[in-house]
């Protein structure tokens, strides 16, 4: 079956010549807008009547999704309240330097791991990147929302070398193999519900429900540890770190009398601790973020732009080789932040972002009732050559001059009030990483004509990338 993503491009191609086109998918009427100028309106924030993401006429009930966590969650009321905890929790790190004290051990233990799998004789060992930048994410993840880690990138390394396994390496390795699923067949979600019973669609959804199941059931039985734990740490009379919570632990006191941010003027019905199932729904959001592996495949194939990230590298470890990225040296990695943003323009890891209008409304020249479901194409905003000069060729020097880029005809995190609550993270997440592979190794393309592969659900992710990671000199 055609992927979603590639169906879409060539729609685009077809149709999105004058910015607007309409999709009928069985009896579903879906607007997909393709012009910077048309998507103003989806994002503005609070005062926007484009809040809902869904039509909700799939099977997000199904899921459990329907009133859970923040990115799907179709119930207003619940949706804000979660997504003003997770905001609380997450936001604020990204100007600590947390995420950079995992961030760094948990590089410089993957590159321990690469450095181990180099076989005698060879320069580097050959890697499935793409792989190996799932696992990291997920044991990032885990640390920053947890505290807690998890041992999924021992256990793929371990798994290479033949070497014994414990079990929780292989739950972790289960659980991180999970999300993986979801993320790659997550699309049947919004299946309409009519379709529910063709034989092809409902294999399809039993699987993917009985995998989230196995997901869920993962994220309780650690919000049952944590909870414990509180307990115990209540019960003995210690004292609870409350200055520098994790999400897990903020949305376990949410509401209850250890709760350092009471919300005020909270809706009655809110007013009480989060069930375990409610706090599943906002950590599964955590776990299912996006991570970028693409960058390596272009910076391959545009050895200009290697080697100015190269030469950035050099110039900014010069001083100490050794140094950890700091929030300060992430200020200096520019060059390396273009990089990102010019892989995500052109292959954006989120390709299509929606909205679902409560009012009527007059969108790109034409007027629409309410209740109508709206597709941001990204990809084509992003790739527009009304934007972009030559959109298809990578050319980082693009984001050096923010002020030159037209407003809305690039998204990285979408934007308004349902824009990604992870942005800040992601951004130091992945010039970290690039930084710090890059320092330490040569990364080489095994195949320079294998086209990129990548599959896309809701996201778009890399199924496969096999690179040679040679050990640098120190610069
Ligand atoms: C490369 C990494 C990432 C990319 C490209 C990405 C992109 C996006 C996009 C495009 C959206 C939809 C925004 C909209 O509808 O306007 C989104 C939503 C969201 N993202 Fe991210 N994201 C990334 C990483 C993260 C991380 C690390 C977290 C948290 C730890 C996170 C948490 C969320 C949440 C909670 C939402 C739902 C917001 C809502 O519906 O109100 N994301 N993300």
């Amino acid at each position: 079956m055609e992927d979603i993503d590639d169906w879409f491009h060539r729609l685009n191609k077809a149709y999105g010549r004058n910015g607007i086109y309409e999709l009928n998918i069985a009896g579903n009427r879906q607007i997909v807008v393709t012009r910077a100028e048309y998507v103003d309106k989806f994002l503005v924030t609070e005062t926007s009547s484009h809040v809902m993401r869904t039509a909700n006429n799939g099977l997000l009930s199904l899921f459990d999704l329907e009133n859970k966590g923040v990115g799907l969650n179709h119930d207003y009321k619940y949706w804000k309240f979660n997504r003003h905890l997770f905001s609380q929790a997450i936001m604020p790190l990204s100007s600590t330097e947390k995420p950079s004290d995992i961030l760094n051990p948990l590089i410089e233990e993957m590159s321990n791991y690469w450095v181990d799998l180099k076989r005698p004789g060879d320069d580097g060992a050959i890697i499935d990147i793409s792989i190996w930048m799932r696992r990291f994410t997920a044991d990032f993840i885990s640390l920053l929302t947890t505290g807690k880690r998890m041992a999924i990138m021992e256990h793929y390394c371990k798994k290479l070398k033949n070497e014994p396994i414990t079990k929780e390496m292989i739950d972790s390795e289960e659980f991180c193999e999970s999300i993986h699923t979801f993320m790659s067949d997550n699309q049947v979600i919004f299946v309409p519900k009519i379709l529910r019973s063709f034989p092809l669609i409902k294999h399809r959804i039993d699987y993917l429900l009985g995998n989230c199941n196995k997901f869920y059931g993962r994220l309780v039985d650690i919000i049952r540890k944590r909870r414990k734990e509180i307990d115990e740490t209540i019960k003995s009379g210690g004292k609870l770190d409350t200055k520098r919570m994790d999400l897990l632990t903020s949305l376990i006191l949410a509401n209850t009398k250890y709760d350092p941010h009471p919300l005020k003027h909270i809706d009655p019905s809110l007013a009480r601790p989060m069930t375990d199932d409610e706090v599943r729904g906002v950590m599964f959001d955590a776990f299912v973020a996006g991570t970028d592996t693409v960058s390596v495949y272009y910076l391959s194939h545009n050895p200009e732009a290697k080697k100015k990230l190269l030469e950035e590298i050099d110039t900014v470890f010069k001083d100490d080789p050794n140094k950890p990225v700091t929030l300060e040296v992430l200020e200096q990695l520019k060059y390396t932040e273009a990089i990102i943003k010019e892989t995500s323009r052109i292959r954006p890891t989120v390709s299509m972002v929606s909205r679902y209008s409560s009012k009527p409304d007059e969108i790109a020249g034409h007027k629409w009732p309410a209740n109508q479901l709206f597709i941001m194409y990204v990809r084509g905003i992003n790739n527009n050559p009304l934007y972009w000069k030559e959109p298809e060729k990578f050319i980082p020097e693009r984001f050096l001059h923010p002020e030159e880029i037209q407003k809305n005809s690039f998204s990285m995190f979408g934007g308004g009030s349902r824009m990604c609550l992870g942005r800040k993270i992601a951004i130091i997440e992945l010039k970290t990483l690039l930084a710090l592979v890059y320092k330490s190794f040569d990364v080489e393309l095994v195949d320079m004509q294998a086209p990129l592969k990548v599959e896309t659900s809701t996201i778009t992710v890399c199924k496969e990338l096999k690179v040679r990671v040679i050990p640098r000199e120190k610069v």
